[in-house]
């Protein structure tokens, strides 16, 4: 069987990865840059060896391309393209569209076309497949599933094989194809009646984490207020061994999925006529906490950051990827910038980003820590300057939420 992997970033590249195992996978990506460097093998997604896609591309079971024509002969198609939100902070699925064209326009024959972009419910029957068969040249009955991805980039304990994958399709001839194919690579999968739920039992995950997330951030101002210390009281409460689940404060949420994916739920409620106030509190909450960082920071110091020099140390939105997207370094650095204070950060994992460099770990007024790497040396954090504040809880001798 012949399978094209549309978009190979986080999502496709590791599913290009685990199938090019058992099928001949065809990666088609626009970006020219990211398929030149596939083509030579080499991976730029964490969890992504490069020397698994050299074998594969040596054994012509994975080719990358730009070219829409090189996916016409294909058997199964799965879309993993980016679902972010426009600049109106509203679901925006133009990505989703394009590669919906990529496949109308190149694929003749009835093929299984696999959803794993996570979007709300309905996306599959009532957004993929009509527009699939609008770009298509003459009329093709293709198949249609949802399997929303769960891959949690840089894990090394939950990967594709062993995390339960959830599917559905639009037809029970779709649901078994789909078994078909992902039971090659997947230990567990779970079959639900009807894509919509596939699809809002993605969103629900995401949002669960972030209404967590967003409520252990209101806590840790709480415990502040009370002048105790959050860390303790949440090590504190997680003894229950029932009904209780650790979540940990931070500057915020960020990456391609809990700071995007309960928008996308909020919106589709809000269509629908649905309440979604917690949904939005809680987004509200998390992107709020850069400012309460700032504020605390700016308090301990004299009450005016003009002109300090502070150090944000780690700007990834995890630990120990490079992956900058919805960052909360970016809200804490404008706060920072708009306030006078001269800024710069330190990660060696991201490099550069935004046109700038990573600054070395030292010598400046205040330092910020927003994501700990593990490579990152905990000493070499508290001596980068005089005032260090921890927003992760990884770095002892320090101020911190
Ligand atoms: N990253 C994660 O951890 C994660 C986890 C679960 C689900 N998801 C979901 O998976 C989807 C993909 O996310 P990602 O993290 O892999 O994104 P990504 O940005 O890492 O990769 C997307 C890739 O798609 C390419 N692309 C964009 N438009 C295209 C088009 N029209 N045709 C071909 N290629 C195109 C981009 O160049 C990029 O390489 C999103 O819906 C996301 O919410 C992501």
């Amino acid at each position: 069987m012949k399978v094209a992997i549309i978009g190979q970033g986080y999502v496709g590249l590791t599913i290009s990865a685990f199938a090019g195992e058992f099928f001949e996978v065809i990666g088609f990506d626009n970006n020219p840059k990211i398929v030149g460097q596939l083509k030579s093998g080499i991976s730029h997604i964490e969890g992504v060896e490069s020397s698994v896609l050299q074998k594969l591309i040596k054994a012509g079971q994975y080719k990358a391309t730009t070219l829409g024509s090189d996916i016409s002969d294909v058997d199964l198609v799965v879309i993993a393209v980016p679902t972010p939100l426009n600049k109106d902070r509203e679901p925006d699925l133009t990505y989703v569209d394009a590669a919906c064209k990529t496949i109308g326009e190149n694929i003749s024959k009835p093929v299984l076309v696999i959803n794993e972009s996570t979007s709300f419910p309905g996306t599959l029957r009532n957004y993929i497949k009509p527009a699939i068969e609008k770009y298509s040249k003459s009329p093709v009955e293709h198949l249609y599933a949802i399997s929303p991805e769960r891959v949690d980039p840089g894990r090394g304990d939950y990967n594709q094989k062993n995390t339960p994958r959830l599917f559905a399709g639009l037809t029970s001839e779709a649901s078994e194809k789909t078994r078909e194919f992902y039971s090659r690579f997947c230990d567990e999968l779970v079959e639900v009646s009807s894509p919509e739920v596939a699809e809002a039992a993605k969103l629900f995950e995401n949002t669960f984490r972030q209404v967590n997330i967003a409520l252990v951030n209101e806590f840790a101002q709480i415990t502040n207020a009370l002048g105790i210390s959050v860390y303790e009281t949440l090590d504190a409460a997680n003894t229950k061994p029932y009904g209780f689940m650790k979540f940990t404060p931070s500057a915020g949420v960020g990456g391609h999925c809990i700071p995007v994916d309960p928008t996308y739920l909020a919106a589709v409620a809000e269509e629908h006529g649905a309440p979604a106030t917690f949904i939005r509190r809680a987004n509200d909450v998390n992107l709020e906490m850069s400012k309460y960082v700032v504020d605390r920071v700016q308090a301990d110091n004299g009450g005016s950051l003009q002109g300090k020099s502070v150090l944000v140390v780690g700007v990834a939105y995890k630990p120990n990827v490079a992956d900058v997207r919805e960052t909360a370094a970016e809200l804490v650095i404008e706060h920072l910038r708009n306030r006078g204070a001269v800024v710069s950060w330190h990660d060696d994992v991201v490099g550069s980003w935004h046109g700038e460099s990573s600054a070395p770990l030292s010598g400046a007024d205040i330092a910020i820590v927003v994501t700990k790497h593990d490579s990152v040396n905990e000493k070499a954090i508290v001596a980068s300057a005089p005032y260090v504040f921890d927003t992760t809880g990884r770095v002892q001798g320090t101020h911190g939420l």
